[in-house]
């Protein structure tokens, strides 16, 4: 899969108005049958539609049979129509695959039978893998939908059947026409489902479903949210939901974490179904956060439409921002804010600090390129941080009134970032374009420092980078309490105590204090009086410093101890995340490594002490979160009593009673303490047995931490035993594998000689890339480094992939050479600390 050249748009030789798809769909013959009428205006002379795999059988045009011939780039020529109005049909039939796009078979069991359901995932270009179609995001057409499927299923559209009729024992479903919309946002299911529905204030139909192996308890949850979501929606966005009904469907299999087809939303199982026993809180709030990002595409994303792919940022950076603040108005004491702040952000910075990351905004020539070319941790995590830091900077009416002008005027239509940016302009007196170019077109961020003298403080900002680079000069406009800090120095006046930018962390830099004013922060947060933001923000910000040559890593060790009363549940997961960079610096039974394990428990022991294992009646959900944290911390330091404790847990219930926060911690302290293999035969069949997610996911985190070389080829075994293990889920467990240090090496060897299965299996997926993307974060030595590089270099002519290979040699040179650098300081440190 190389391309070089850029594809060209379809649009330009014809635009579609309607289509009419009439679609027989033979399940067991994992093939499928279409006539498409698509009716439009050809704007020069010839026809072009997109169709991947599809055997054409005839086209007419008007009525009359025309020459057709299927060129390069999936583009179906009809040769010889006249400019202006007219009908073309084409017959075709097509295949049903196993990869998780076009259309697909999703696998599930049910009481032990093998039963499956199938599924659409038509982002980006895969509309035409179904029916022939101007697959561009631009083409904005009607679509009017018959599917001719066997009997006894529930068949779901974007809209409401209109009618169904049974004939020849099979089932004619035809749906209401949709609006005009995109082609990728097209979707139908097919299959057996249990459901359950209720509506909105303004009487939207919501419907949730998924396959009868699942409860329909585990669908409440869902409904209440996405109603409560598009009651929120109507509401900010101040335009009303735009179809007759929504639906959310619950796959088994699933490529990505959700897709936001118009009114048929479909989801991973683990993306949407919350079974209140056996999901963590963390799980729940993943799936309203998830939900909020979906529904919100239904105006951003669906409603008004990028022209081109290369403007995806503008649908997912938007969705992700406003997953937050959606769920932050439905429920604010989960405070999901400073969640934005540890999780977004933090994922965002790392990867935006190693040389060779695309920035936010990046041409597009081919929409195979989206695959790569998108970066989470930039086109979703940093996209988001600049529109909060954007929304800060114009204030929350104008953004929100900005946003209203923006619907209103290119509803059913597409556009690219600077008509949003002219609508926010309008509503704010602001030069929001101006201010957000750099942000947007640069990649990078920059680290301010901060010396205090006698005058003030005088402030430099430059690019922060860890790992290779080259003198980096670019500068950023970057927004301070008074007015905008543009160039590379400033001096301003010390306010505050103790003085600190970036106050309530909405901004995209970080911030270096000089000793003086460093010291000031951390008196002020070991003398309990710093908020919460003030906490967390100084840990992110010095754990992201110490990557650096800015911070020495062994700074982390006193950092950590200033927290020694710290009580709030996210700035614990921070925490913990510090004292798991500095795990990286310790090796296995050295006097360093039981200094930080000792470390570890002091600093976990008074919330240990007063939390213990058992959920007191009416706690926080912040405390039965943060409960797990501080018994993950006590195991890690081998807390015999944490331990004890674990095994007795482990021993006494079904993985259905364990405590949901501590099922995951229980497993892996059995795997790391107990009988290895017995342990590991009981979860592995458990896994195989059950369809609930959660508990799958658990025995996943459990089974991968073992220590035993046999049982680590034994788990390696089955990375590529898909019925057990579901491809969607193959990336996880290799990662997890991957981060155990016991298993890394014959991991990263299975990686290596399995690699053309995995090219084959995910090649056309987003997931791809998740293999040379997470082997570099986790890789550590510079053995690893070497053969990174001699592995990965020549697949750089992979377009899909080539991007993750550069930035995966920085990111692990980055950290064999921070190990090297700061390595004696760290174990000195530690030992120093508690001898
Ligand atoms: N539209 C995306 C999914 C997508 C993007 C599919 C690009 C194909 C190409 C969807 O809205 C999305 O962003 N899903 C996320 C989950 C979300 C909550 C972050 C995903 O699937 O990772
Ligand atoms: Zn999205």
């Amino acid at each position: 899969m190389v391309y070089m050249h850029t594809v060209k748009r379809l649009i330009t030789e014809f635009i579609p108005t309607n289509y009419n798809l009439h679609i027989t769909v033979d399940r067991v013959g994992r093939a499928f049958t279409g006539v498409t009428t698509v009716t439009g205006s050809v704007t020069t002379n010839k026809i072009m539609l997109h169709a991947h795999e599809l055997q054409i059988s005839s086209v007419t045009v008007d009525g009359k049979a025309y020459e057709w011939a299927m060129g390069a780039d999936d583009e179906l020529t009809i040769a010889g129509a006249a400019p202006g109005e007219c009908t073309v049909v084409v017959n075709y039939s097509g295949k049903i695959t196993d990869q998780l796009h076009g259309l697909y078979p999703c696998k599930y069991k049910l009481n032990g039978e093998p039963k499956e359901v199938l599924a659409t995932q038509f982002e980006s270009h895969y509309a035409r893998n179904v029916f022939p179609c101007v697959d561009e995001p631009a083409a904005k057409a009607t679509f009017d939908l018959t599917l001719t499927t066997e009997t006894g299923v529930t068949v779901l559209s974007n809209m409401p059947a209109k009618s169904q009729t049974e004939s020849n024992k099979q089932l004619v479903t035809t749906f209401d026409t949709t609006p005009k919309m995109s082609t990728y946002l097209l979707a139908f299911v097919i299959g057996d489902f249990i459901s359950k529905n209720g509506k909105t204030k303004n009487g939207i139909d919501v419907t949730i479903y998924a396959t009868p192996a699942q409860t329909t308890a585990s669908l409440n949850f869902a409904l209440k949210h996405s109603i409560d979501t598009i009651d929120f929606f109507e509401d900010y966005f101040g335009v009303p939901y735009p179809l007759p009904k929504s639906d959310a469907v619950a796959l088994p299999d699933f490529a990505n974490g959700a897709m936001e087809n118009w009114g048929l939303v479909t989801y991973r199982e683990s993306a949407l179904l919350y079974n209140p026993s056996v999901t963590s809180i963390a799980s729940k709030q993943y799936i309203s956060t998830v939900i909020s990002h979906e529904l919100s595409h239904q105006w951003f994303g669906n409603l008004v439409t990028m022209a081109w792919w290369d403007d995806l940022w503008l649908n997912e950076s938007f969705a992700t921002i406003m997953e937050y603040v959606c769920v932050d108005a439905i429920y604010p004491e989960w405070n999901v804010w400073l969640d934005f702040n540890l999780n977004e952000a933090v994922y965002a910075m790392r990867r935006d600090s190693l040389a060779g990351v695309q920035s936010v905004k990046i041409d597009v020539h081919h929409p195979d390129e989206l695959q790569s070319v998108f970066d989470g941790a930039i086109v979703y995590a940093k996209g988001a941080c600049l529109l909060r830091m954007m929304r800060e900077y114009v204030g929350e009416a104008a953004f929100k009134a900005g946003l209203t002008a923006y619907f209103k005027k290119h509803a059913y239509s597409n556009t690219s970032g600077s008509d949003l940016w002219n609508a926010l302009q309008a509503a704010s007196g602001k030069n929001v374009g101006d201010f957000m170019d750099k942000w947007l077109t640069q990649n990078g961020f920059p680290v301010v420092s901060a010396t205090s003298n006698k005058d003030g403080v005088d402030l430099t900002q430059k690019q922060f980078v860890i790992g290779p680079n080259n003198e980096p000069t670019k500068l950023w406009p970057i927004p301070l309490e008074n007015g905008i800090f543009e160039a590379k120095q400033a001096t301003i006046a010390k306010t505050g105590t103790p003085f600190r930018l970036n106050a309530n962390d909405t901004n995209f830099y970080i911030t270096k204090y000089d000793q003086t004013l460093s010291e000031a922060i951390l008196q002020h947060i070991s003398s309990g009086k710093a908020a919460v933001v003030e906490r967390a923000q100084l840990l992110k910000e010095q754990s992201l410093l110490a990557k650096s040559p800015e911070l020495s890593s062994a700074e982390l060790v006193n950092l950590i101890n200033a927290y020694e009363s710290e009580t709030d549940e996210k700035v614990w997961g921070m925490l913990s995340s510090v004292i798991g960079e500095l795990k990286r610096f310790v090796d296995p039974d050295t006097p360093a490594e039981a200094a930080l394990k000792t470390i570890a428990r002091t600093l976990a022991a008074p919330m240990y002490k007063k939390l213990g294992w058992q959920a007191s009646p009416n706690e926080s959900e912040d405390d039965t979160m943060l409960r797990s944290t501080i018994i993950g911390t006590m195991l890690y330091g081998e807390n015999a009593n944490a331990i004890t404790k674990a095994r007795e847990l482990y021993a006494t219930q079904t993985l259905e009673q364990m405590d949901s926060e501590l099922r995951d911690l229980i497993l892996i302290a059995e795997v790391r303490h107990g009988d290895n293999a017995a342990a590991i035969d009981n979860l592995l069949k458990q896994y195989e047995q059950t369809e609930n997610v959660d508990i799958r996911s658990s025995i996943c985190d459990g089974v991968t931490a073992t220590d035993n070389p046999e049982q680590i080829a034994r788990l390696i075994s089955l990375l590529k035993n898909t019925s057990l293990i579901r491809t969607q889920d193959t990336a996880m467990w290799y990662v997890r594998l991957l981060n155990n240090r016991h298993a890394r090496t014959a991991a990263w060897q299975w990686l290596q000689t399995e690699w053309s299965w995995v090219e084959q299996t995910f090649g056309g997926d987003k997931s791809y890339d998740a293999f040379p993307r997470y082997s570099a974060s986790i890789l550590a030595t510079r053995e690893q480094l070497n053969e990174y590089i001699a592995f990965f270099t020549p697949k750089l002519t992979d377009t899909a992939i080539k991007r993750a290979i550069n930035v995966g040699i920085n990111d692990i040179t980055a950290r064999v050479e921070l190990l090297e650098a700061d390595k004696a300081a760290v174990e000195q440190k530690l030992s120093s600390f508690r001898a």
